[in-house]
């Protein structure tokens, strides 16, 4: 059976800020820079999801197309979009994950691989803050 990757692209504007609940203001200054702003900052976020799978020999398809849109409004905007990420996602509460891209596309993936199941692969998140920055994850 062919295989093939599919990449849906998703965009999200958040706020977050860099620190470590236990390290003083100056420490948290030194290590993240501005990230570390008490008073947060926002960015537009665009998330590429990569599932990679066998292609329906039927539908021409590795994962249907509308489950895949479903599961990421649900795991990705929903929980995300407009969002304070520090104060309203549960696993990037303050002593929790930092919000770098790194950890947000590390979570975006599991949570979207358990979501999916065993039909398909997640085998790349993209987490991009703007043009110049983005963090890849793979399992
Ligand atoms: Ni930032």
């Amino acid at each position: 059976m062919p295989r093939a990757a599919l990449t849906r692209r998703v965009t999200f504007a958040a706020a977050h800020r860099y620190g470590r609940p236990e390290w003083s203001d100056a420490k948290n200054h030194e290590v993240f820079g501005a990230s570390a702003n008490p008073k947060y900052h926002g960015h537009g976020y665009a998330c590429e999801v990569t599932v990679r799978g066998e292609v329906d020999r039927v539908t021409g398809m590795v994962i249907d197309l509308a489950l895949l849109d479903r599961v990421l409004d649900e795991e990705v905007r929903a929980r995300f979009d407009h969002r304070n990420i520090n104060e309203e996602v549960p696993e990037f509460a303050d002593g929790a994950l930092v919000p770098t891209g790194e950890n947000l596309a590390r979570v975006i993936g599991e949570r979207v691989q358990s979501a999916l199941g065993a039909r398909v692969e997640v085998s790349r998140v993209i987490v991009r803050e703007d043009d110049t920055l983005w963090a890849e994850w793979t399992p």
